[in-house]
């Protein structure tokens, strides 16, 4: 089988549809490490975001790459989202698969196979956005795109102080915007992208918020020098769900591509949000099921959820709904937990509830979310972009 061949039949079998089941099973019942997702709470925060968004007149475009789901995608799509980011081609073309054609892939995109997929899409799906920071990666699309005469929307990334993609908004902006005009007839200008996901989690709301601003402040230029040469930018994207306390005021994005809104994770509740300590305006709507498998010592408990079935890189997990619980890594398979005078009895086999850290990675660690409403799972909703990091 050729490689191309090999890769796009297994991007095309990840399943993309919700299975329901005949009859509902009960949470206490599921086999863990499950990855729950209270639908409650989940449709709460879409229907809070969407809200914000109308109230703001700020179109909303969620990053898909934290919940990797089109059916949770088309959810977002149908309270009103215009459209979905992707980070990666490979999300995108499941995502595509499912029927959204309104997506815009936040990473530049640079190799000569996974420009040739971009072109590919690009001439199936007119709303296709890419995100471009180099003369030469620019030039390449160009080349794959003329091949096929298809057109691509672009916008340019802007550094805003992260470091990470992205340009400043000085010569070299105005010089590859030239090049653009000039050499790339297949690409079409639209606008600018400027992410601060530094920002995004500073827990002092003022820092937070002065931090941001000052970084935002290289999109403004940025969109100066574009205007300035005689263009008009007609997206601004940017943003995330650290930052929509601030977006209207700051007038500077068009279209916030927040994700973490939908789910939240420790890291975002314990921020300081307009209205208080801790960010409430989403609530928690992914834990992680876990199991009391053993009892090693008198004052832990083991449980059977470690690295492999929740995101490592920032804080422990904390237990839903019991105090005194404190949990600390125990391996890829293991959570060993102190008993520290818990709110409640504990015996072997009992099913606890985990916060997660930091919900992006930890999705990207499970198969399928369980969908749980009224404490029964009827519906499993596939992860389909797990993996797709290419
Ligand atoms: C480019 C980009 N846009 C948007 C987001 C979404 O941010 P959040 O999950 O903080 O809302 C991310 C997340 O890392 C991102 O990398």
């Amino acid at each position: 089988m050729e490689f191309d061949q090999w890769f796009n039949a297994q991007l095309n079998a990840r399943p993309i549809d919700p299975i329901r089941l005949a009859e509902p099973v009960p949470v206490a019942d599921l086999p863990t490490p499950a990855l729950l997702l209270d639908e409650a709470r989940f449709e709460a925060n879409l229907a809070r975001m969407a809200l914000w968004s109308k109230t703001t007149g700020i179109a909303l475009r969620p990053h898909s790459k934290m919940h990797k789901c089109p059916v949770i995608a088309h959810r977002q799509l149908a309270l009103g989202a215009e459209g979905i980011c992707c980070a990666k081609v490979s999300e995108a073309e499941v995502m595509q698969r499912a029927g959204i054609e309104s997506i815009l892939i936040t990473s530049p995109v640079v190799d000569q196979r996974t420009i040739t997929r971009v072109s590919e899409l690009a001439r199936q799906n007119a709303q296709l956005i890419v995100v471009v920071d180099h003369p030469e990666a620019v030039m390449r699309l160009e080349a794959a795109l003329a091949q096929t005469r298809t057109t691509l929307k672009i916008l340019i990334d802007i550094d805003p102080g992260l470091g990470r993609t992205g340009i400043a908004p000085n010569e070299a902006l105005l010089a590859l915007l030239q090049m653009i005009d000039r050499d790339c007839p297949h690409l079409m200008f639209l606008g600018l992208q400027t992410y601060a996901g530094h920002c995004m989690h500073i827990p002092e709301f003022d820092k937070r918020k002065s931090k941001y601003q000052r970084a935002l402040a290289a999109g403004a230029e940025a969109r100066n020098v574009v205007e300035r040469a005689g263009h008009s930018v007609q997206l601004m994207s940017g943003g995330g769900t650290g930052s929509i306390d601030f977006e209207a005021e700051l007038g500077i994005l068009n279209e916030i591509q927040a994700g973490s809104y939908a789910f939240m994770d420790i890291e975002y509740r314990d921020i300081e949000s307009n209205n208080g300590p801790t960010f409430e305006d989403f609530s928690v709507a992914l834990t992680v099921l876990v199991t009391l498998i053993s009892q090693p010592k008198p004052r832990t408990v083991t449980v059977d959820a470690g690295f492999k079935s929740l995101a490592s890189d920032k804080m422990p997990p904390q237990f839903k709904d019991v105090d005194g619980l404190n949990y600390y890594w125990g391996g890829d398979e293991h959570g060993i937990v102190a008993l520290d005078n818990p709110s409640r009895t504990l015996q072997l086999g009992d099913k606890l509830e985990l916060l997660t850290p930091h919900c992006d990675p930890t999705v990207n660690l499970h198969d399928y979310y369980y969908v749980v409403r009224d404490g029964y799972v009827q519906e499993l909703w596939p992860i389909s972009t797990r993996g797709c990091s290419q």
